[in-house]
């Protein structure tokens, strides 16, 4: 075991915890290109101390930040660290509170299912077959290869028509409940996904009354309290002017959070050395220094747009297989951003201004260069 590892392993939360194959392979594995961050550490020693902590305990947490600084990472590195399974929940505008604990369905009977067409055949069957333990929105995403919205929509009229089918007859119902549902249930990791788009109020209140340190989900069938081990981890991006921000009761309940942004310069230049294999540090530096400045330039001019890791990690890895770093520029960060040509004119000033067009120039030069090197070399090596 190496030291990263026995450290993990100190912040297991539930370290005799009993789990089926099913629910280990949630758990996450950190991949090689993983590299632990201030906050995971941060977060993972304090959940870890608090824990039996009774009211101290600390087991809803938010990150708050800019569209790709690690939040969906940071919570799948918490659910390694945790030794817990990890599970999420994309929201929605117009979820609805079905959506937060689940539905109940009419079990139709075979000659019935028949005279449905294909389709709603297909995912009936996918859902009578289920052992209970998948949320019925993801065997529709699966069954269907539909996104989650449409399958939630799906779930919705098939409830219409599997009521419609059995209006006349005595039938059996089942109860699927949601992914929310089964991680409180079982005591899992939940990352929740961008609760602020969520509309209705009452959908709001459910999960806000859900995430109370002692709090329970009212189910038609049953009420069902919160697992001791259960951690919700609400990932959002900052609000700006347009979206909503995070809801005050919900923002209330929240025990640790992290405002999470561009990451440093450095931290960048090490995650896309693991992601991209790319090993020229100064190439990797004159990149990330572009981005930071079109992003602190976007946000100085109102820009909608991010310039952020993942643009960062996409536009590296095409220069690191040859692409023009000044033409990839476009189409991997910039278009990204914005397409308006005034805003396009503010941007490519940042970069004039900061010198960093200079950079990007030598930098061009340079991969010119090793390229015809490399063309050279393979056509000496051919004769
Ligand atoms: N600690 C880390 N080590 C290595 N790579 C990381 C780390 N954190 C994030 N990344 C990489 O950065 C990219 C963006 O990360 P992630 O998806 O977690 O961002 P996010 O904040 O959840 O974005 P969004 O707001 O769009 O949901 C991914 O490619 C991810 O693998
Ligand atoms: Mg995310």
């Amino acid at each position: 075991m190496n030291n990263e590892e026995s450290h993990n392993e100190s912040y297991k939360v539930s370290p005799d915890r009993q789990w089926t194959e099913a629910e280990r392979r949630l758990i996450w594995k950190k991949p090689a290109s993983h590299k632990v961050s201030e906050e995971e550490r941060r977060i993972s020693r304090e959940i870890k101390r608090n824990w039996n902590r009774g009211e101290m305990k600390i087991a809803t947490i938010l990150l708050e930040g800019d569209a790709g600084s690690g939040k969906t990472q940071l919570a799948k590195a918490l659910s390694a660290n945790l030794g817990l399974p990890y599970t999420k929940v994309t929201c929605f505008a117009d979820m609805d509170k079905s959506d937060v604990i689940g539905s109940i369905l009419p079990v139709i009977a075979p000659e019935g299912l028949e005279k449905l067409g294909a389709v709603e055949q297909m995912a009936l069957k996918a859902l009578y077959e289920s052992d209970g333990f998948r949320s019925a929105t993801e065997i529709l995403t699966e069954t269907l290869a539909v996104t989650r919205e449409e399958a939630a929509l799906r779930m919705k009229q098939l409830l219409k028509l599997a009521s419609e089918q059995t209006e006349t007859e005595k039938v059996e119902y089942r109860f699927y409940p949601s992914e929310i549902v089964r991680a409180y249930r079982n005591g899992y990791l939940l990352e929740i996904q961008e609760p602020t788009v969520i509309r209705d109020a009452a959908v709001l209140m459910a999960l806000n009354s859900a995430l109370e340190p002692d709090g329970s989900i009212n189910l038609p069938t049953e009420i069902v309290h919160r697992h001791p081990d259960f951690v919700a981890v609400i990932t959002t991006n900052r609000s700006y002017t347009g979206t909503r921000p995070l809801n005050e009761a919900l923002r209330d309940r929240v025990q640790h959070s992290e405002k999470m942004d561009l990451p440093t310069r450095e931290v960048m230049i090490e995650r896309a050395l693991a992601k991209t294999g790319y090993q020229d540090q100064a190439a990797l530096g004159v990149l990330a220094d572009a981005i930071i400045t079109l992003d602190g330039a976007a946000r100085a001019h109102g820009i909608k747009g991010v310039a952020g890791m993942r643009s960062y990690l996409f536009w590296a890895d095409a220069v690191a297989d040859g692409a023009s770093p000044r033409e990839s520029l476009y189409y991997k960060v910039i278009y990204k951003i914005t397409t308006d040509s005034e805003e396009i004119r503010l941007l490519e000033e940042a970069l004039q201004a900061s010198g960093l067009a200079v950079n990007l120039e030598e930098l061009e030069a340079e991969v010119k260069k090793n390229e015809t090197l490399a063309r050279l070399r393979s056509g000496a090596g051919d004769k």
